[in-house]
C-alpha cells in the first residue's frame, strides 16, 4: 500500500497538469488527475439536473460515478467526455461543487485507488494536504494569474473554443478565491512542500526540477 506518492497542487491553469503528467510519464508512474474527477462530477450533475447546490443528490453521484480513465481520455457513462470536461463552464461548476465537504469525501476512496504499483504522481488541489499526507515528495506548483490566464486562452484557441482574455483573468481570480477560502481541504501548500513558481519557466525546466526533487527525496529516504 505504501507505493511513492508525488503530489504536484497547485492553482488552475499552473500547468501542473502537464508537468505531472510528464513526470509520471518518465518515471513510469499512473497519474491522477483529480480535477477531472470533480469536473466529471460536476458534467454529470448538469446533464442530469441535479443543482449545484443540492450537495446529498451530488455526494449520491459522486461515490458510483461512472468514469473511466484510458490512456489520457476520460469517459462518463461509457462516453468519451475528455473535451468536454475541459470546457470553462464546466470548470467552474466543478470549482462550485468541490466546496461541499460531502462531495469531497464522496470522492475520496476513487482518489485513494489510484495508489498501485510502481507508484502515482497525483494532481490537484489537496493530494498532499488530505489524501495522500504521507507523499514521498510534495510540490505546490503555481504561477502568476496574467501568466495562466495566457496559458489558458492559448489551451482554449488551440482545442477550437472561443476565449477572452479578461473573461479568464476574472474567472482564475474568482476561481483562486474560491479554492483558496473554502472551510473544507482549501488550496494550500502542504508542510513541507516545495514551492515552484512556473511564471517565467518551460515545462521542460519545471518537469526537470520535480525529477530532481524526487530523486533527492529517495535518496534520503534510503
Ligand atoms: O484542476 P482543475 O482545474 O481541473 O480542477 C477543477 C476544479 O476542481 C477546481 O476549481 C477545484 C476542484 N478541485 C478540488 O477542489 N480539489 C482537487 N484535488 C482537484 C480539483
Amino acid at each position: 500500500m505504501n507505493f511513492p506518492v508525488i503530489t504536484i497542487d497547485g492553482p488552475t491553469a499552473s500547468g501542473k497538469g502537464t508537468v505531472a503528467h510528464r513526470v509520471a510519464k518518465h518515471l513510469g508512474f499512473h497519474y491522477l488527475d483529480s480535477g477531472a474527477l470533480y469536473r466529471l462530477t460536476a458534467l454529470s450533475a448538469t446533464r442530469r439536473g441535479i443543482a449545484l447546490d443540492n450537495e446529498d443528490g451530488l455526494a449520491a453521484m459522486a461515490r458510483v460515478l461512472p468514469c473511466l480513465f484510458v490512456k489520457g481520455h476520460v469517459f462518463l457513462d461509457g462516453e468519451d467526455v475528455t473535451d468536454a470536461v475541459r470546457a470553462e463552464a464546466i470548470g467552474v461548476a466543478a470549482s462550485k461543487i468541490a466546496v461541499l465537504p460531502k462531495v469531497r469525501q464522496a470522492l475520496v476512496d476513487l482518489q485513494i485507488a489510484f495508489r498501485t504499483t510502481p507508484g502515482l504522481v497525483a494532481d490537484g488541489r489537496d493530494m498532499g494536504t488530505v489524501i495522500f499526507p504521507d507523499a514521498i515528495q510534495k510540490v505546490y506548483l503555481t504561477a502568476s494569474v496574467e501568466a495562466r490566464a495566457d496559458r489558458r486562452y492559448k489551451q482554449l484557441i488551440e482545442k477550437g473554443f472561443s476565449a477572452s482574455m479578461k473573461d479568464l483573468v476574472k474567472d482564475l481570480t474568482e476561481r483562486d478565491a474560491r479554492d483558496t477560502t473554502r472551510a473544507s481541504a482549501p488550496l494550500k501548500p502542504a508542510p513541507g512542500a516545495y514551492i515552484l513558481d512556473t511564471s517565467d519557466m518551460t515545462v521542460d525546466e519545471a518537469v526537470h526540477i520535480v525529477l530532481d526533487l524526487y530523486a533527492n527525496a529517495v535518496k534520503l529516504s534510503t
